[in-house]
């Protein structure tokens, strides 16, 4: 009864204000198009003026095509990489004490954080041999293009790792006493190398009992180079990557490596790269609070990863990955997927075991929220971790993400209604120059090493 009078009863004031609504339009439409149409007609004629003669229905030519900026091909990375003093490139061959590693099935097409564990890997296994690490560029793609597309936006094919990681990784000192050569540019080796020695993946296959054991891998390596004089090794490009995706989504193959590579100078003395470090500091008022006397990173005197990298009191950052993680997470659901190699890490504080209750869907339901969660599930974890001794005293919130601006504002202000935070960031937000633009995840990647609470994506990500 009620709705149906109610409906009546206001039937006839609705409709004239619609009507009325509709007609305002219909004027503005009106008035609108006349306004462009003239507007069209004044800008061609004045920018044509041999047009203005001749008949309007002629059709008007395109329109200029408005040319944006190319994406940064980093250059001057490249030179600064080929001029380092390890670089004798006045020679035709290796000296008696250069002995070089190269992967050359290194990973491709794949993105910053599959390509950053490998490196630290294979940089890590010439340094257990006595090698020098040859180090190329971060390779999206390898068809000698300069740009690629990437969702209909450019970027570039290849990227020196000079612009975003430093140490001895990337040709840098070793620690004094280490006396393992330091590591040299791809174009050098190929320089000093025309003949090489080659191992294919499947050579050391029969030392592994473990094959996803990142140990025994590398100790297989170890033993296989011992006995190899000859200073110019690669691996075949063809056999592919030397630690691959079965070893970083195993979450048993890092537990038996990790105390020794942890203390080696590979991770004790990686650095960002002063354009990281440069991104941080710009944007350091939404990390620190301002009035602190932290210098900036840039400015530390420190080599060493722990003292350089000092946690931010207060500070917590989340990782939010979008857009194709959302199919991504389904097909890591349906495969049951664990954490990956480096997010099982003992010491850590969450743990996963991939639930197999038989019943898919509700596995695939509890798998999503550690993949792909909802906004209350995220602002119920950010709750739930604030409450714990580690959270205590939070009050900045960066939100690492690749989600479009309407996503973070409904999660910024989920958060934001939930708990108290004097500032909630995201990667959006973060002041860039056109060079950081192309690797902000790096500066997202810094801010999470320096951040007193991270909550990350432990799901792997082949
Ligand atoms: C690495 O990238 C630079 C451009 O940034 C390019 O000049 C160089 O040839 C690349 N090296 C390899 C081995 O692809």
């Amino acid at each position: 009864m009620l709705p149906t009078s109610l409906r009546k009863k206001r039937a006839p004031a609705a409709e004239l204000y619609l009507r009325f609504m509709a007609r305002r339009y219909l004027v503005f439409a009106v008035v609108g198009i006349a306004l462009l149409s003239l507007a069209g007609r004044v800008y061609w004629q004045h920018d044509r003026p041999e047009l203005a003669t001749t008949e309007a229905d002629k059709p008007l030519p395109s329109p200029p095509v408005v040319l944006t900026p190319l994406p940064p091909l980093y250059e001057s990375y490249h030179e600064a990489e080929l001029r380092l003093p390890q670089h004798q490139w006045e020679q035709s061959r290796p000296r008696e004490d250069e002995k070089f590693l190269y992967v050359a099935g290194h990973s491709r097409t794949c993105g910053w954080g599959n390509a950053m564990q490998e490196l630290l890997l294979n940089a890590y296994m010439a340094y257990k041999s006595g090698r020098s690490f040859v180090f190329s560029n971060y390779t999206w793609n390898p068809d000698g293009s300069k740009y690629s597309d990437y969702n209909g936006k450019k970027i570039p094919s290849l990227i020196p790792y000079s612009v975003m990681i430093a140490g001895p990784i990337v040709g840098d000192q070793f620690p004094a006493g280490d006396y393992t050569p330091l590591a040299v540019q791809r174009d050098y080796f190929e320089a000093m190398c025309p003949n090489k020695v080659i191992f294919i993946r499947e050579d050391i296959s029969e030392i592994i009992t473990f094959k996803n054991s990142a140990k025994e891998i590398t100790d297989g390596w170890h033993d296989k180079l011992a006995g190899v004089e000859d200073p110019c090794v690669q691996t075949a490009i063809n056999s592919g990557q030397i630690y691959n995706f079965d070893v970083f989504g195993d979450p048993r193959a890092m537990l038996d490596i990790w105390p020794e590579l942890s203390a080696s100078p590979i991770l004790t003395h990686f650095r960002w790269s002063p354009l990281i470090e440069l991104a941080f500091d710009t944007n350091r008022e939404f990390f620190i609070t301002p009035s602190s006397a932290e210098p900036s990173t840039s400015h530390q005197p420190h080599a060493t990863n722990a003292e350089r990298y000092t946690a931010i009191p207060g500070l917590m950052a989340i990782h939010v990955r979008r857009g194709d993680f959302e199919a991504h997470c389904r097909f890591l659901g349906s495969v049951s997927a664990d954490y990956a190699a480096f997010n099982a890490l003992p010491g850590l504080p969450d743990r996963f075991t991939p639930p197999r209750s038989g019943d898919p869907e509700a596995d695939a339901e509890i798998h999503r929220t550690h993949c792909y969660p909802s906004v209350p599930e995220i602002v119920r974890r950010v709750r739930e971790v604030r409450r714990t001794a580690a959270g205590r005293d939070l009050r900045r919130l960066h939100i690492m993400t690749n989600g479009d601006r309407a996503y973070i504002a409904e999660l910024r202000t989920a958060l934001g209604r939930d708990q108290e935070w004097k500032m909630i960031t995201s990667s959006r937000d973060l002041a860039l120059n056109w060079e950081q633009k192309y690797v902000a995840q790096a500066v997202d990647m810094l801010v999470g090493q320096r951040a007193q609470v991270l909550i990350g994506n432990g799901v792997r990500m082949p």
